[in-house]
């Protein structure tokens, strides 16, 4: 089976577009990481490397990329994370995983659907992040023939706070991934940091 990524990122959400959302079946990213059944060894183990939860690790992963312009780190928005949980659900629900086509609301939204395979929240992100490369701070500029919103929302330092969701349309091997952002960057003529 193939893989494939396609991001997207738009300025603002439409909310009201999510009124059809509803709860049924899976829906993977947001559960808690199931720990292993106990070891029988009885000798203290030098501790593992810590297993971030995907909450966790969406939030280690931005705010590591915004540090790394020197950009404030993002909080955890529980509202934020509902809202594009039910967003996801209602893509995968309705819309065969495809990317949520919303404009013009109150939140930023980086988009990453993946055909194939489930993608961990920081490959997500790292994803993302590649848009780094064409995207130059000097002049708030994106190289011709490139995009940098999805990197721009990241790193948009009047960004503070973060809510993702994640699923999977089983049928159509693809994993959708939504995050969003208040109060929203990509505001024209403002730089992001
Ligand atoms: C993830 O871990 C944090 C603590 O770092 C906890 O507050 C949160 O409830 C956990 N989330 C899930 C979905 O388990
Ligand atoms: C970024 O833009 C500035 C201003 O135009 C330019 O001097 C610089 O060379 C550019 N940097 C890159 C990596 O293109
Ligand atoms: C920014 O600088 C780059 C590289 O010098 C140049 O190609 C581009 O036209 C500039 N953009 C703006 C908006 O000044």
């Amino acid at each position: 089976m193939g893989f494939f990524l396609k991001s997207t990122q738009l300025d603002h959400v439409l909310l009201g577009l999510m009124a059809l959302a509803f709860c049924n079946g899976l829906v993977l990213g947001l559960a808690p990481v199931i720990s292993p059944p106990n070891t029988t060894t009885p000798v203290p183990a030098p501790d593992p490397p810590k297993k971030l939860n995907a909450t966790e690790e969406f939030l280690e992963a931005h705010n590591e990329a915004r540090a790394a312009v020197g950009v404030g780190p993002l909080e955890w928005s529980q509202k934020l994370a509902s809202d594009a949980n039910r967003l996801v659900r209602y893509q995968r629900d309705k819309k065969e995983c495809k990317f949520a086509e919303v404009s013009n609301g109150e939140y930023g939204a980086n988009q990453l659907w993946a055909g194939g395979l489930a993608v961990m929240p920081r490959a997500v992100v790292n994803r993302w992040v590649e848009e780094k490369e064409y995207y130059n701070h000097t002049n708030n500029s994106c190289a011709p023939d490139h995009m940098c919103g999805l990197y721009t929302q990241l790193v948009w330092k009047k960004t503070l706070e973060l809510g993702c969701a994640q699923a999977t349309c089983v049928k159509e091997h693809v994993f959708l991934t939504i995050c969003f952002y208040y109060p929203p960057g990509n505001v024209a003529g403002e730089s992001p940091y």
